[in-house]
This record gives C-alpha cells, structure tokens and sequence, in this order.
C-alpha cells in the first residue's frame, strides 16, 4: 500500500505548492480538499442558494456531482461536467468560501469524500476501486487533514509563516507584487478567512505527533526541500 502524507496550514504558508511539487517528485497523488470546500461554495452559488442557509447548503453539498482530480500536475476539478478549476479561485468564491467551510453539516461530508479518495489512492479501502489505482500514495493537503480527516496518516506536517510572510506571497499570487497596496488588499482575505476558518479547525498549533515546518525565512525551494526530506525518510 501507499504512504499517506497529511499537510495543514494557514493561507499563505505554502501548502498546495509545497505538497504539489513534493507529491509529483515522489510519484504520490495530490488531494486539494479546499478546493473541494471552494467547489462546493462555486456550486451553492449557481444554484442560488443563500450561504447563510445551513441546511439548504448542507443538502446541496451532498447532491453536488464533484470529480475530483488528484494529478499534481494538473489536479482537474469537474462539478457536474462543467470544469471549475479557474473559477474557484476568484476572489468572490475566495471572500465567500469560510461560510460554506464552517457549516458544521458540510464538512462531515466532504470529510467523508476526502478519506474515500485517500483510500482509494494509497489503496487500503475495503471498496474494491483501491486495486485499479494500485495504492500510489497520496499527499492530502488543507486545515483539519493532520487532525480530523486522516489523523492515522504515515506523515503529518503543519506548515506555519509569519503573518508578513503569508501576506506577502498571497499578494504576490494575487496582484503580482508585494507592495504595501497588494498587501493592504489581500489582508481581508488572508486574515479574515483565517481568523473565521479557525472557529472550526486549528491550524495553528501542532497536534501529538505532528511535525511543524515554519517556512517564513525558507525560499520555496528550501520549503519544498524540507518536506521532501520529512517525507522521504
Ligand atoms: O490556499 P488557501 O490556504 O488560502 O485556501 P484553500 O486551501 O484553497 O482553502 C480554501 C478554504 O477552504 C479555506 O479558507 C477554508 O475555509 C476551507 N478549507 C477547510 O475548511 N478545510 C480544509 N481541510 C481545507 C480548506
């Protein structure tokens, strides 16, 4: 069977690159669960729903036909055929996704897509898919995977930054440079998102056993690197 690599973190820290890269190094599928919270919040929108609408989100989430691709090359996400992996990361899903991430009905729910998928590709479900992939070994990466959806995994890192440094590679990401206006305008969505993302998962403190990288003064390389080396022995 395949390892099973869990990586938490705030926004900013590195996660989704850092994973990605080390995911497609070692050969390891790559699970990008808040891009499943940002499908379902793409979804709940077109369907009109109000956010606000616990129950009615809730009921969405569970009907929504979500593929999701876990090829860190190119991690495809398809909600009922229409491709959605540009539109999930504009800044209107970006300021709304928090409502959806912290409607306690939803993420039961995609908590259980998230392990089937870890099953699958690290191959020790009990479904019977786990033989077609062949158990490659997967890297699941997002606020609450080292914790609640695979606190049994092989490898468990929490990614930390400094609030600069997260503020400065988001708005880098975001406006392609780091300076004081970029970072004023990507303070809301970094800091806010955090701050309500936090009231349902801790993301801030390691858990027993987990191994923290603190990648403020690291260059991507030397991040990547650090968790490749975590990873590998
Ligand atoms: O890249 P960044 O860390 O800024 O965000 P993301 O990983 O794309 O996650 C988007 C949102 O999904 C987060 O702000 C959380 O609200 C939610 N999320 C979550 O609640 N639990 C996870 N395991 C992953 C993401």
């Amino acid at each position: 069977t395949g390892i099973v690599v869990a990586i938490d973190g705030p926004s900013g820290s590195g996660k989704s690159t850092i994973s990605r890269r080390v995911a497609a190094s070692e050969g390891l599928a790559y699970l990008d669960t808040g891009a499943m919270y940002r499908a379902a919040t793409w979804w709940c929108i077109r369907q009109g729903v109000d956010l606000g609408d616990t129950e009615a989100v809730a009921a969405l989430v569970r009907e929504m036909p979500l593929e999701i691709g876990t090829d860190p090359r190119q991690p495809a996400f398809v909600v009922g055929g229409e491709d959605v992996g540009v539109v999930i990361r504009s800044t209107e899903i970006s300021t709304r996704v928090s409502a959806v991430a912290t409607n306690l009905e939803v993420r039961p729910e995609l908590q259980r897509r998230q392990r089937e998928v870890i099953a699958v590709e690290s191959g020790r479900g009990t479904g019977g898919h786990e033989a077609r992939s062949g158990g490659r070994g997967v890297i699941a990466e997002g606020r609450d995977i080292t914790t609640v959806v695979a606190p049994d995994a092989d490898v468990r890192i929490l990614l930390l930054a400094s609030e600069e440094a997260r503020l400065a590679r988001r708005a880098q990401e975001l406006h392609g440079t780091a300076d004081e206006a970029a970072v004023a305008a990507t303070r809301d969505q970094v800091i806010r998102r955090d701050a309500d993302d936090s009231t349902v998962s801790n993301f801030t403190t390691a858990a027993d056993g987990v191994i923290t990288v603190d990648t403020s003064a690291l260059t991507l390389e030397e991040a990547v690197a650090a968790v490749h080396q975590i990873v590998s022995t």
